[in-house]
């Protein structure tokens, strides 16, 4: 069945050129979707096969030939890229070196972040995988410190007005419907840390986006996995990194944006917004001599034979 719904709405057009086509069978394996089938020795198209073409583009970009096209769901020809007029790939060093000198950088110096640096850090977070192509990822870009300050300060005009919620009594009422831990978080962590933004904006402190120049939300919608977003905005985090930014991850704006209608409202967020996760750039005043080893909660790691 195609998935008449979202920006890509339906099934993306398959045209093959069978002049070109070498019978390979390469696009075949790829589509998983899967309206590319093997008959008669010849590639064929159903699109009543699952879900039809998601426009996936795996297909275009297997084929040996080029012999293989599709149109719609965001996706054409056009697109594709060629390995040959690409930058190298970076080698699992690089990768590591990058991602081993991030630090959550919250101190910035004056400057501001250039445009072109700012689009690079799109076009490189635009690669980010998505649950279902095409993306339905939406970016909000705070450019320069007044667009941040803008935005924070309607965020805590927001705050201003529920954050009783998160201190007693009305903590304690709700109690009861909370498990355990997810009360001490709003009791040990997401209640003190909005005080700090309220009573910090009225000393003119930013502790929510620290005075940064820069700031975007990744943010999903109702046709999109919210996973999407926080991938997007991974990608944004090490592009910015590579281009000697400093960032840092902010969970709650992208949060309070999900109940706060008014900030949605003046920065054009959609009707349908379901989370997103901000980043904030800027060059780091500070300078790191040294890396950090992490380590993940839990690790089970299966191997050999089954159970
Ligand atoms: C989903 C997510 C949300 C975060 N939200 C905030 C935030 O609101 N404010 C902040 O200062 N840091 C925030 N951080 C940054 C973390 O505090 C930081 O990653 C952590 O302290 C580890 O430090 P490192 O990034 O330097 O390794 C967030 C990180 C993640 C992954």
């Amino acid at each position: 069945m195609s998935l008449n719904f979202g920006r890509g709405g339906g099934t993306a057009e398959v045209t093959i050129d069978r002049e070109k086509c070498s019978q390979c069978g390469l696009c075949v394996q790829v589509c998983k979707g899967n309206p590319l089938y093997f008959e008669a020795g010849e590639v064929q198209v159903d699109q009543s096969r699952l879900f039809g073409c998601i426009g996936c583009g795996q297909c275009m970009c297997v084929c040996p030939t080029g012999a293989i096209q599709i149109r719609g769901r965001d996706l054409s020809p056009e697109d594709l890229l060629s390995f040959q007029t690409l930058p190298a790939a970076a080698d699992y060093d690089g990768l590591y070196g990058l991602a081993v000198r991030r630090r959550s950088v919250r101190d910035f110096d004056g400057r501001a972040v250039e445009r072109d640096l700012i689009e690079k850090i799109l076009k490189a977070a635009s690669t980010a995988p998505m649950g279902l192509p095409p993306s339905e990822v939406g970016v909000l870009v705070l450019d320069g410190r007044e667009r941040v300050a803008a935005f924070r300060d309607s965020l805590t005009a927001f705050l201003r007005k529920i954050h009783f919620m998160f201190q007693m009594p009305s903590l304690a009422l709700m109690r009861p419907f909370m498990g355990r831990d997810d009360y001490q978080m709003m009791k040990a962590f997401v209640g003190p840390a909005l005080e700090i933004y309220i009573q910090g904006a009225s000393r003119g402190e930013d502790w929510f986006f620290y005075n940064a120049p820069l700031a975007m939300l990744f943010y999903a919608n109702s046709l999109a996995d919210s996973a999407d977003a926080s991938i997007a905005a991974t990608y944004a985090m090490l592009a910015g990194q590579s281009l000697g930014l400093g960032s840092c991850f902010l969970g709650f704006p992208g949060m309070i944006c999900q109940y706060d209608q008014a900030t949605r409202k003046k920065f054009n967020l959609p009707g349908n917004y379901r989370g997103g996760l901000m980043v904030i750039f800027g060059y780091p005043r500070f300078k790191y001599q040294r890396g950090l080893v992490r380590r993940f909660g839990r690790v089970d790691w299966q191997r050999g034979e089954a159970l």
